[in-house]
């Protein structure tokens, strides 16, 4: 007869195993923005705290809404809530949120503009981040894994220099090409806070970490090397010199076949794939690296649902069959997607 686990015993997050090279049968599932505007609860809790940023800073709210998507359908891991332009605010370049509008920041364009940034006065910030952390190791399930986060540097660089979402990153990229040097001690100050910020929440308790690089695909290949590549690896050998163990996920969104350069170089445990990428090069491509690969399901078949649904998950889901695998979407979450098709997909998912 099986003997009830003494207390004191590691509990089986099973959304590890693929890092520990298990092949975990239904893949464990997590989807990126799996906390927000798309569930009521996560409206209410927003209007409660006053606002996006107050919501981000504080620990007990943004626990709170962590939470509401593991509640609702038992994912295998849940995502620190927080947001990847948290950094640049903590440096010292402020960070609104106007309704409708996306987030706004005062353009950072010149060497001159770099003294605006304070990485020694993060540590307030960041100390909220890491306390929410620690609240979510406390209140999650011990079964369910807590990912930790952080924008990669090119992707948080496109916002600080734009001064606010852009669809082609041209300020960033026209810093970068004309002024490597100027625009490489933008980036690293963005690594060098990273390890830092990483490191508190794996402290906290944080189990896993994803690194976001939304817009990795918008550089071509020597640029893609100089800012996308290079910084993820500093940051991950950065992290991995305190927690060598902690697996870290890349999410090089966009990155197309330079994906597989990515992994080789920047040494990340895990590799995000976004919609783009064929089932079939998910299941191929990454065999001969050990690398689990996850992914990448399109958000806007979650919000049509039904047979459409049905037919891709299942395939994705064939694809990867045997492999270490871990079912995520290509990107995050929409707010029109309704909740009842999340359910369904999860149950899909675990062979329903
Ligand atoms: O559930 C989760 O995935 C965890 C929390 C999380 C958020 N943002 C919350 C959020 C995470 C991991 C992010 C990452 C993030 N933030 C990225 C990288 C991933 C991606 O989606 O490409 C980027 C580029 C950002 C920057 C950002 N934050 C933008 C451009 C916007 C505005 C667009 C939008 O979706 O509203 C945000 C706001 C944001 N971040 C919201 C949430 C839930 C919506 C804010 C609201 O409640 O109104």
């Amino acid at each position: 007869m099986a003997q009830p686990s003494p207390p004191s015993a590691t509990p089986h997050r099973r959304f590890l195993d693929p890092f520990k090279g298990i092949v975990a049968s239904p893949p464990p599932i997590w989807l990126m923005r799996q906390a927000g505007r798309y569930l009521p609860e996560y409206r209410a809790t927003r209007t409660q705290a006053g606002g996006f940023l107050d919501l981000c800073y504080n620990p007990a709210l943004a626990a709170e809404v962590t939470l509401q998507p593991i509640r609702r359908y038992g994912f295998d891991a849940a995502i620190l809530f927080a947001d990847i332009l948290l950094v640049p605010d903590a440096l010292g370049q402020p960070l609104r949120f106007a309704e409708g509008e996306g987030p706004l920041l005062d353009p950072i364009r010149s060497t001159a503009d770099l003294s605006r940034l304070k990485p020694e006065a993060t540590r307030s910030k960041y100390d909220l981040v890491a306390e929410t952390v620690a609240r979510l190791r406390q209140d999650l399930p011990a079964e369910t894994a807590l990912i930790g986060f952080c924008g990669a540097p090119w992707t948080v660089a496109t916002y600080m220099v734009e001064g606010r979402g852009s669809k082609d990153q041209a300020a960033a990229r026209l810093w970068a090409y004309r002024d490597r040097e100027g625009f490489g001690r933008l980036i690293d100050i963005l690594v060098e806070t990273s390890i830092v910020y990483l490191c508190g929440q794996v402290k906290a308790g944080a189990d896993v970490l994803q690194i976001f690089d939304t817009w990795a695909g918008s550089l071509p290949d020597d640029e893609f090397d100089r800012w996308v590549v290079e910084p993820t690896r500093r940051i991950v050998e950065g992290v991995k010199d305190h927690y060598p163990d902690v697996p870290v996920i890349g999410f090089p969104r966009g990155a197309g076949g330079s994906a597989l350069w990515y992994v080789s170089e920047t040494g990340v445990d895990g590799i995000g794939c976004d919609t783009a990428m064929p089932p079939y090069m998910m299941g191929e491509a990454f065999d001969d690296e050990n690398v689990v690969v996850q992914g990448n399901l399109d958000p806007l078949l979650l919000v049509t649902g039904g047979e459409a649904l049905e037919e891709r998950t299942r395939e994705i889901l064939e694809r990867m069959q045997g492999k270490r695998f871990i079912f995520n979407l290509g990107h995050g979450i929409v707010p029109e997607t309704p909740p009842e098709n999340v359910a369904r997909l999860v149950e899909i998912v675990r062979g329903g």
